[in-house]
């Protein structure tokens, strides 16, 4: 079946409305990417050697297992080394088992191979449920070109409400890796802010993370890798972010340019470790740290090959938490980079714009003249 669409309204619409999203979109059979997705030049994604980088913490996996051995303050120098630099680290002995990461990445695919009006009861304002919400790019309304992603999100409350709502396809696995993935975060987050000097109490570190969302991403092959993107630069609004990748490979990473090193911006690959999982720093942690430690700027590339899956799990502030530079980081820094914000208006901010790299830090940045 080849679908003939008469304008980029009808194909948004059949994709993103209908819930037919990109996945539909290829089992239709095109043989060339539609206008509404081609990227401008400046977003394109050239070739890159798969092999990727040699960028230390992105190839050699830190042990979490070392934290409670006699390496434990190795590991903690690491983590907070990767944190200062590329905000990105992978990690493996994480707690979480091998069978749990490979029913994860069949339950992904398994809940994307639905026929499509499986999945669009969960679409945005239809949705079956207020804990799920099924998608196709990430502010599609908003962005110039469509990212070439079908997700869905599932909101954690508790689990009661996961195994009632969640999808079934997916819901026990994801449960286990939510919960799994938040004590593992926790135990970062306290790691990373107690190196700042802070000791913090149980219940604002528990506030630090007390949204947790699972997502499932989708991306199918795409005929023409050259002129998409999977997903587009953006940091992630969490304090946290855990993600199993498969695989076929595409996330990238931003190294800023460093003049003083004599360093040029690049992009770099994070390679898929078996059994390992990709931990990145979310823009609530710069905001708290006062910018001593980074949140990863990345991207997703696309591929001809096969299509691939990823399920990043995102550990955020309470939406009514307040954020802001820890005041005893900004006395040591002589003053804050970052004014104070309820969460949920950061959320909003980030979620009625399209993104644009690191942008949404932009909205708290306290602009010295
Ligand atoms: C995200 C994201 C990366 C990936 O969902 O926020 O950045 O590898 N995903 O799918
Ligand atoms: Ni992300």
């Amino acid at each position: 079946m080849t679908l003939s669409f008469e304008d980029g309204n009808s194909l948004f619409d059949f994709v993103v409305k209908d819930g037919n999203g990109i996945k539909g979109l290829v089992d239709s059979g095109i043989v060339e990417v539609p206008e509404i997705f081609i990227q401008p030049l400046d977003e394109r994604i050239e070739k890159v050697d798969e092999k990727g980088s040699k960028e230390h913490f992105l190839t050699v996996p830190i042990d979490l297992s070392k934290l409670d051995g006699p390496d434990h303050d190795q590991v903690v120098n690491d983590i907070v080394t990767a944190a200062k630099t590329l905000g990105f680290f992978q990690a493996i002995n994480h707690g979480m088992s091998l069978d749990l990461l490979e029913s994860l990445k069949d339950a992904a695919h398994q809940f994307f191979a639905q026929p499509p009006e499986a999945k669009a009861v969960y679409l945005k304002g239809v949705s079956r449920s207020p804990l799920v919400k099924y998608a196709t790019s990430f502010t599609a309304e908003k962005d110039k070109a469509l990212e070439w992603r079908d997700y869905v999100s599932m909101l954690y409350t508790h689990d009661g409400d996961a195994l009632e709502h969640w999808p079934k396809e997916c819901k026990e696995v994801a449960l286990d890796y939510m919960k799994l993935s938040a004590k593992m975060i926790r135990r970062l987050v306290e790691i990373l802010i107690r190196n700042l000097g802070v000791n913090l109490e149980d219940s604002r570190l528990e506030a630090l993370i007390g949204l947790k969302i699972v997502n499932m991403n989708y991306y199918p092959t795409c005929p023409n890798p050259e002129l998409t993107v999977g997903a587009g630069r953006h940091s992630d609004t969490s304090t946290i972010t855990m993600l199993l990748q498969d695989d076929i490979g595409g996330l990238q990473v931003r190294v800023e340019e460093d003049i003083v090193a004599g360093r040029k911006e690049e992009w770099i690959e994070i390679p898929p470790i078996p059994g390992a999982l990709v931990v990145n720093l979310g823009d609530v942690l710069q905001i708290l740290s006062n910018g001593r430690y980074k949140s990863g700027e990345h991207r997703v590339r696309t591929t001809s090959k096969q299509s691939r899956v990823s399920i990043p799990a995102f550990c955020s502030p309470r939406p009514t938490e307040k954020i802001g530079p820890l005041p005893q980081q900004v006395e040591l820094d002589g003053g804050p980079l970052y004014r104070e914000v309820i969460f949920q208006d950061y959320m909003t901010h980030f979620l009625g714009n399209a993104h644009e790299g690191k942008n949404c830090l932009d909205f708290v940045k306290i602009n010295k003249i």
